[in-house]
């Protein structure tokens, strides 16, 4: 296993701001709210509307237990003893984490969040990732999406180049070219980004050539990999660290499967270490969502970093979203609670969800064992979030003297439209810039991305059934 050097190398922070953050301007008010919070301040300072006109007393959320589900038919349980048990309730201490109240949530609050849901960010962060650099800090975010937004408009000036897997996910392409920052695919292989090839790409980078500045910063997504599926295990992780220190990279870690990942020992043996658990310099941000684990709709995440980057990300979120939504930071401190806090959210929440995805993911994979044709496509084994990546073998396609692998893919895609079956090809993951593949190369890298996240079981089967006569008519194998 690689080690890390573990004495930090410096980083000057004000080297990576953006224009936009740099030049950023700052309400003075907004610099008024810490007086706010004194104890005993009247406070006739901010334009905050009063409780008495918000038409309400309270929020009941119904925390159902686990194995029972009032959205999806079927989906009830038939015996006690399948039910997973929650925490008894005790009623939190006021400041205590976790200790929701409508009356502040409801109100404009901190950028940062709520200070108790915070609170409990923090010590989560502490528990699973303890970063070995202690300048840290943690900014509740809109989810992963919205953090990334913060990331580019705070670290990245229009015409900079971001590298990226050669595979990408296309919320973060389209995100960063919309802003002008171009980005440059990086070659994968099955555990993630290929170190020799980052360190390839930044020792080779002709700014000339390339119209961009040398890059300043890589996103990863690390676990479960959306679209790849592929996890990067620590091995791996290390040396891309090595790479990135080597060339001052930043790395962007945008983790939402993180605790979908297939753990070999059980639910009870620890996550791959994530770059955040091996940031000795403080190069790392550590991007994570509720979207995957409680709900996509509760529109709430975290960011971790360096503690003068997040700084600059809850500036602009100052500007955009103002604050965390209260109702969200209240439904989900409640969840958690129910849940047993840390020890019952690592215990028994998160196992649960995982192991419905792990189901989800070795039922698809025996399905394809089953009804797939081997000559026409091949398979991973699977490490769980939500996607399997299956790559086509279109050097074996009758027509691949005639036809480019992507017309290839193109057909396929067509042919399982009309079974009525719909699967994402590789091409809308991939960005400009990455490496240039001959044709023999590129007949070898050819994908088709499938989500096994959301069908029922039966119609998992069924659309597999479809998506192998797809395969066989195209590849003329009846
Ligand atoms: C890799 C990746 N990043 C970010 C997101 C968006 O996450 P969020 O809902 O937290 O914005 C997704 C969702 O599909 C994703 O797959």
């Amino acid at each position: 296993m690689p080690s890390i050097d573990p004495k930090p190398v410096k980083i000057n922070y004000d080297e990576y701001l953006s224009y936009e953050s740099v030049h950023r301007v700052r309400s003075e008010l907004k610099a008024l709210r810490p007086y706010f919070e004194l104890p005993g301040m009247i406070s006739f300072g901010g334009g905050y509307p009063h409780p008495s006109t918000w038409p309400i007393n309270g929020m009941t959320l119904s925390v159902p237990f686990a194995k029972s589900s009032a959205f999806v038919p079927g989906y009830g349980v038939s015996t006690p003893e399948q039910l997973l048990p929650q925490a008894p309730y005790t009623a939190p201490l006021k400041g205590e984490a976790l200790s929701s109240h409508l009356s502040t949530e409801l109100q404009y609050g901190s950028p940062y969040g709520a200070h108790h849901f915070v609170k409990w960010l923090k010590e989560h962060v502490r528990r699973i990732h303890n970063p070995p650099n202690e300048n840290w800090d943690v900014l509740n975010t809109a989810g992963n999406t919205d953090a990334v937004d913060g990331i580019f408009r705070t670290l990245c000036n229009r015409g900079d180049s971001l590298l990226v897997e050669e595979f990408a996910y296309p919320g973060t392409l389209t995100t960063a070219e919309t802003m002008g920052i171009s980005c440059v695919g990086v070659t994968m292989d099955n555990d993630g980004i290929d170190p020799t090839a980052l360190d390839e790409v930044m020792e080779n980078w002709d700014e000339e050539k390339r119209g961009s500045r040398k890059p300043r910063m890589v996103l990863m997504v690390p676990t479960c990999s959306n679209p790849t599926g592929s996890t990067t295990p620590e091995y791996r992780k290390r040396e891309l660290y090595a790479v990135c220190r080597k060339h001052s990279l930043l790395i962007v870690e945008d983790d939402p499967y993180c605790f979908l990942q297939i753990r070999p020992n059980g639910a009870d043996s620890p996550i791959i270490p994530t770059f955040l658990s091996m940031d000795v310099d403080g190069r790392v941000l550590r991007l994570d969502s509720f979207s995957k684990i409680v709900a996509p709709g509760s529109r709430c995440g975290w960011l971790t970093g360096p503690t003068e980057l997040v700084s600059r990300v809850m500036m602009r979120s100052e500007c955009s979203t103002q604050c965390p939504s209260g109702f969200s930071i209240a439904a989900i401190s409640t969840v958690l609670r129910a849940w047993g806090s840390h020890e019952g959210f690592e215990n028994n929440y998160l196992p649960y969800i995982s192991n419905i995805y792990k189901e989800r993911c070795l039922f698809m994979i025996n399905l394809f064992e089953k009804y797939l044709p081997k000559s026409t496509c091949e398979w991973p084994e699977g490490s769980g979030g939500m996607f399997l990546w299956v790559r086509l073998k279109t050097e074996a396609h009758p027509e691949i003297t005639t036809l480019s692998p992507e017309d290839i893919s193109n057909r396929v895609f067509k042919q399982a439209i009309d079974e009525r079956v719909l699967l994402a090809q590789s091409r809308y993951f991939k960005s400009a810039g990455g490496k240039e593949w001959t044709k023999e190369e590129e007949a070898k890298r050819i994908y088709l991305r499938l989500c096994f996240a959301n069908p029922t079981l039966e119609d998992m089967e069924e659309g597999v059934q479809r998506f192998a006569r797809a395969l066989k008519r195209e590849f003329k194998l009846e």
